[in-house]
């Protein structure tokens, strides 16, 4: 993707029609200019009712575009679209999608989709009723049919009292749709068909009501996995131990607990997934005991110890399993030292077919938003993956995936 080359930073337009979700559109802009992005901003006259220029200049690091006037014998409302290598418009209106549907060009940004010839997403955000209009339904589709990627609207609180399918779609979501389409991804339906099961984040093993053992993963790389199979197409079942990320849009979500809370939910997912991919930390030990009151310190006393027993290891019971024919079962490893005979040795004895293998220690991995491993196959292979976005990192993944999985038998 272009954004690692340091020669030519991709070039980004990003059109703000006039709704309350403008603001939104600042941590979509702070998200491109922080991973190496040229951001144009173009806002309408009715955004910056919304956010004013100041915003825009300051966190792009530019003037924003505001008027088809301004420098004209620089010809902005042509050159803006050229040079761009993706226009988004986020929030697009009801009104500003009619006018993209229609080829009007009375503003500088509508005046650029129209010049533009590179890829062109629009993230809508409007009162439900506006959404499913006939009228704006219809433009959605020409759109559509025109080649332009329309997210489909998140659903929740609206404007005012008001709640349902209209609110702009995570800025995050917005960002990975963009990063998809950069690089060439957007459209790859190589998982269509496939159901996929990815486990994330770590499992609690409680002592009392108050208190657990836990472990520090975050779940950032295991929501990865589970947004980008979607977008290849895949149903996605996310089983997510204690996360605390917002959930991923199109994905069924199971939230769990305890290991053994995520085992149960795990062995239910696998009966029918052509992929299993297990990302969450799971505790290898429990408490023995429970205590279902809080558990008191008695003065002068020696804590008492913290008796443990095994939990079940549920990568290597599903790959031992194989609920269904050809079904594919992913670990992960993190290890400290060693990695790769560490690894090896704990894929064989998981007996899974890919282990994707992390070295963590000090800042590297837990939390962060980037990422590197090896994947080691069962076949013998050995592909490392570059350190980049966590996004990039399962996009990884998955091609190793898609190239062992068969025929679709469904
Ligand atoms: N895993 C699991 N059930 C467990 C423990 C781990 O399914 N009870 C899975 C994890 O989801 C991960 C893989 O096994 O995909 C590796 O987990 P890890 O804890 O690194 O491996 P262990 O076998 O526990 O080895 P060790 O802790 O000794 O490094």
């Amino acid at each position: 993707m272009s954004e690692t080359s340091p020669s030519r930073q991709p070039q980004v337009v990003l059109g703000v029609s006039g709704g309350i979700a403008a603001y939104k559109a600042c941590e979509l802009l702070r998200r491109f200019s922080e991973s190496g992005h040229q951001v144009t901003v173009v806002p309408t006259a009715a955004a910056l009712h919304f956010v004013g220029e100041a915003t825009w200049a300051a966190l792009s690091g530019r003037p924003a575009a505001t008027e088809t006037w301004d420098r004209v014998h620089e010809v902005p409302h042509v050159r803006i679209g050229q040079r761009a290598d993706l226009v988004v418009v986020a929030p697009a209106t009801a009104d500003l999608l009619a006018k993209a549907a229609h080829g009007l060009a009375d503003d500088l940004l509508t005046n650029t989709l129209l010049t533009a010839r590179c890829p062109v997403v629009f993230a809508p955000a409007m009162h439900t009723e506006m959404w499913e209009h006939a009228a704006t339904q219809e433009n959605v589709a020409s759109l559509r049919r025109r080649g332009a990627i329309v997210l489909e609207p998140a659903v929740g609180r609206l404007t005012g009292v008001d709640t349902g399918k209209g609110r702009l779609p995570d800025p995050d979501a917005i960002f990975a749709a963009c990063r998809r389409v950069l690089s060439g991804r957007a459209g790859q339906a190589d998982l269509a068909g496939r159901h996929v099961v990815v486990s994330a984040g770590g499992t609690r093993e409680p002592l009392d009501p108050v208190r657990y053992l836990g472990n520090r993963s975050s779940g950032k790389q295991g929501y990865a996995l589970a947004v980008t199979a979607a977008a290849r197409g895949a149903r996605v079942t996310l089983l997510a131990a204690n996360v605390e990320l917002p959930d991923p849009a199109g994905v069924a979500v199971v939230n769990v607990t305890t290991a053994l809370e995520l085992r149960e939910a795990a062995v239910k997912a696998a009966a029918e997934a052509d992929v299993v991919v297990m990302a969450a930390a799971v505790a290898d030990f429990r408490p023995a005991e429970y205590a279902a009151v809080k558990i008191k310190k008695k003065d002068g006393a020696e804590p008492a110890p913290v008796a443990l027993v095994r939990n079940p290891d549920i990568l290597a019971e599903l790959s031992g399993s194989r609920a269904r024919p050809g079904q594919l079962v992913v670990g992960f490893a993190a290890e400290t030292d060693q990695v790769l005979a560490n690894g090896r040795a704990k894929l064989a004895r998981k007996g899974c077919d890919l282990l994707v293998v992390n070295e963590v220690g000090e800042g590297r991995a837990f939390g962060t938003d980037t990422n590197e491993a090896v994947v080691l196959g069962a076949d013998g292979s050995e592909t490392p993956i570059a350190p980049g976005p966590k996004e990039d990192v399962a996009d990884a993944i998955w091609d190793l995936v898609a190239a062992r999985l068969g025929v679709p038998s469904h």
